[in-house]
């Protein structure tokens, strides 16, 4: 079971980069540490696990939420899940614990990228005993959790150079340092053209039905002193309307080979009325939310998510009882209202289908450069 905790904050067991004074998940003394996001804004629990079921419940029950922080959160349980099985030298009882994770959301790619990289790592192992594994399991997961707020940093800095000074800015749903291992994705993009003192503003859609804009990004903004107004979501068309955005950024849970981008439901609303008002809709990416096997938009599966998301906000009902209910979490905006790709690598612009692999390429060699050189390191200490 899970045990929430109220603050002080746990210290940490490894160098990180958590944003103000909050983190989203952490590896600590063999455990793992998350803010439950359900509680924000009003409460602020960080809930301990030790087992790697709950970190899969908390997966698909929301408590850790955003595409880069599922794949983080899946690192960390899979490493503790190694942990906990005597018969983890079995390759099938690894392939088992993977496909707990495998199963608890569908559409974000972080999770499945991140589960390849584990099983990866375990190959390299398997045939060195428990120990070896676990110790193994442990690092890949770190190393994923370290290598996000690095790549977010980066196309901070990337993204930044598109924001103009006094630009406002529109978002959608929560790409923050919540949906992530820290920093965050379209908001790190936010972040990094604030702290070079664009003196921007940023217009926080609430995000209907789950309310991760009013809960998570107005939260993560007020406490960063970035000016953000809270609007509904079927304000967006009127404040484009009125030529009051000069930009859009947002995250994406998947995004295909030709560009085509799966991110929270309303995305593709806001991304036609940017096109309709000639609004540069920009979308921050890292390289591991990106799915070359997937060709187009129309192969990425879109989860469906319980009616009691639509029928109450919060615990208070607002539909009558029986009411049909349909609830998408995400919806597609296809490649040509996308007027760039941001990425650790650098920008991406169309045609996407040749900028992307290029990026993406690029990210799998500097990962590469980054393991030889840790090797190296390790082998002149041992030396
Ligand atoms: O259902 P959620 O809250 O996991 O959806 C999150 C989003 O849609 C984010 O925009 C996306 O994961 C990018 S986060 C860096």
């Amino acid at each position: 079971m899970d045990r929430g905790v109220s603050l002080p904050l746990p210290t940490v067991s490894r160098e990180s980069t958590p944003v103000g004074e909050f983190f989203t998940i952490r590896w600590q003394d063999g455990e793992v540490v998350m803010l439950d996001q359900r509680l924000l804004p009003t409460r602020e629990v960080y809930r301990r696990y030790r087992d790697y079921r709950a970190v899969a419940r908390a997966i698909t029950r929301m408590v850790i939420r955003g595409a880069p922080a599922i794949g983080v959160a899946a690192a960390m349980g899979i490493a503790l899940g190694a942990r906990q099985l005597q018969r983890i030298t079995d390759p099938a009882a690894f392939e088992r614990l993977c496909q707990q994770f495998a199963a608890t959301r569908p559409t974000a790619v972080n999770l499945f990228w991140a589960i390849e990289r584990m099983r990866h790592a375990y190959a390299q192992v398997r045939a060195c005993g428990r120990r070896a594994i676990c110790d193994r399991l442990t690092q890949e997961a770190l190393a994923i959790y370290e290598e996000d707020v690095a790549a977010n940093r980066r196309m901070g800095q990337y993204g930044a150079t598109l924001i103009p000074p006094g630009a406002t800015v529109l978002t959608h749903c929560n790409a923050g340092a919540l949906a992530t291992a820290g920093y965050g994705t379209a908001l790190g993009v936010i972040r990094a053209a604030w702290e070079q003192g664009k003196q921007i503003a940023v217009i926080v859609p609430e995000t209907r039905p789950f309310l991760q804009g009013a809960r998570l990004t107005a939260w993560e903004l007020v406490k960063e002193g970035i000016p953000a107004t809270l609007v509904t979501d079927s304000m967006v068309g009127y404040f484009m309307q009125k030529g009051k955005i000069d930009c859009v950024v947002v995250g994406t849970d998947r995004t295909a080979a030709n560009g085509d981008v799966a991110n929270k439901i309303g995305t593709y609303t806001t991304a036609v009325l940017a096109a309709r008002h000639r609004v540069p809709f920009y979308v921050a990416a890292p390289t591991s939310s990106i799915d070359l096997l997937c060709p187009t938009g129309a192969q990425i599966p879109i989860e469906e998510r319980a009616a009691r998301e639509v029928t109450h906000i919060l615990r208070q009902q607002i539909a009558p009882a029986g009411v049909r209910v349909a609830n998408p979490a995400f919806d597609v905006t296809p490649h040509e209202l996308v007027s760039a790709i941001i990425t650790e690598e650098g920008i991406a612009r169309a045609p996407f289908a040749q900028s992307l692999p290029l990026l993406v390429q690029k990210g799998k060699n500097n990962r590469q450069r980054r393991e030889m050189a840790v090797t190296e390191q390790a082998e002149r200490t041992d030396g």
